[in-house]
């Protein structure tokens, strides 16, 4: 049998958790595969993915600051990537470079799945407007909440983000409405963090008012960076989860974009909790 090549490629990708993740997905499903990580220079996207195709590459994950450009460069892209406008998972095929988005199906998951939470008749507070709030905005819809709410420092870009979306809001019944941070007066059952924020360490961008008592808070970044937004959020009575779980799951979809095989993302999520709290 042969093995077949996958990667991750990013900048940074050093302490990218990506290849820990498939290779147990792979070992779990007695898949044959290798998967590296290539640090890319910001200016040689293109020339970096046409060099792994080159090799013999099958697919690749795609992360900061390349998914625009993944998006760009794909011959064919799915209806999630077209919504996102961006893409996290590449695949080559006969000549082709597919490119599709699993960030929101990931985060969906994670959240109705592993914390328990379905997100149907919820409402929903999206913080941010960048490219990961892009990602996950639509398969948010599709989970068929009753209200989602986009919030951002500058509102044209919320704006924008909602109106690429008013069409599928519309046929999932679900109220899209488009606002800057300072003007959120009412609360919701679950916030999403997806600023760059705890990255940045600039402090949590949104009043303690939009939390319903027990809300879900929810920060798409993990690790130290997430801490604050997690005190922040169990200082004020909701329940804190960072994105540990979604980046486990997008994963997942996208081993199953690759393998057709849907990989046991609960255990491996467990598994690498226990890694992370042992120091590793
Ligand atoms: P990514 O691809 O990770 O989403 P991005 O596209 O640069 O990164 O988007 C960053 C997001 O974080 C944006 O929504 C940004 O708000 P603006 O659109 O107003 O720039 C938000 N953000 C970054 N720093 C912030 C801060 N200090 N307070 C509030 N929002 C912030």
């Amino acid at each position: 049998m042969t093995t077949d090549l996958y990667c991750v490629m990013g900048h940074p990708v050093a302490h990218s958790r990506s290849p820990w993740i498939h290779g147990r997905f792979a070992e779990l499903t007695g898949q044959q595969l290798r998967y590296d990580k290539r640090e890319i220079a910001t200016s040689d996207f293109a020339r970096g993915v046409q060099a792994f195709i080159e090799e013999g590459g099958r697919g690749c994950n795609i992360t900061v600051p390349f998914k625009f450009e993944a998006a760009r460069i794909a011959t064919h892209i799915s209806a999630h990537g077209l919504l996102a406008q961006a893409s996290n998972v590449l695949t080559f095929k006969d000549g082709q470079i597919l490119a599709d988005n699993t960030d929101g199906s990931g985060l969906v998951a994670d959240i109705e799945r592993n914390a328990g939470l379905p997100l149907k008749g919820l409402r929903l507070l999206l913080i941010g407007a960048g490219g990961a709030a892009a990602g996950v905005l639509g398969p948010l819809l599709q989970a068929g909440p009753a209200h989602i709410s986009v919030a951002n420092r500058t509102l044209h870009k919320a704006s924008e983000l909602v109106a690429r979306h008013l069409a599928l809001a519309a046929r999932q019944s679900t109220v899209l409405q488009a606002h800057t941070l300072h003007e959120l007066n009412e609360s919701f059952d679950v916030i999403i963090n997806a600023t760059t924020t705890s990255l940045s360490g600039a402090g949590v961008p949104v009043d303690a008012r939009v939390l319903k008592p027990g809300a879900l808070a929810y920060d798409m970044m993990y690790g130290p960076g997430a801490q604050g937004f997690m005190n922040w959020a169990r200082a004020h009575g909701a329940v804190p989860r960072d994105g540990l779980g979604m980046l486990v799951e997008q994963a997942a979809e996208a081993f199953l974009i690759w393998r057709g095989v849907r990989p046991p993302s609960g255990q491996v999520l467990a598994e690498l909790q226990a890694v992370i709290a042992g120091g590793h």
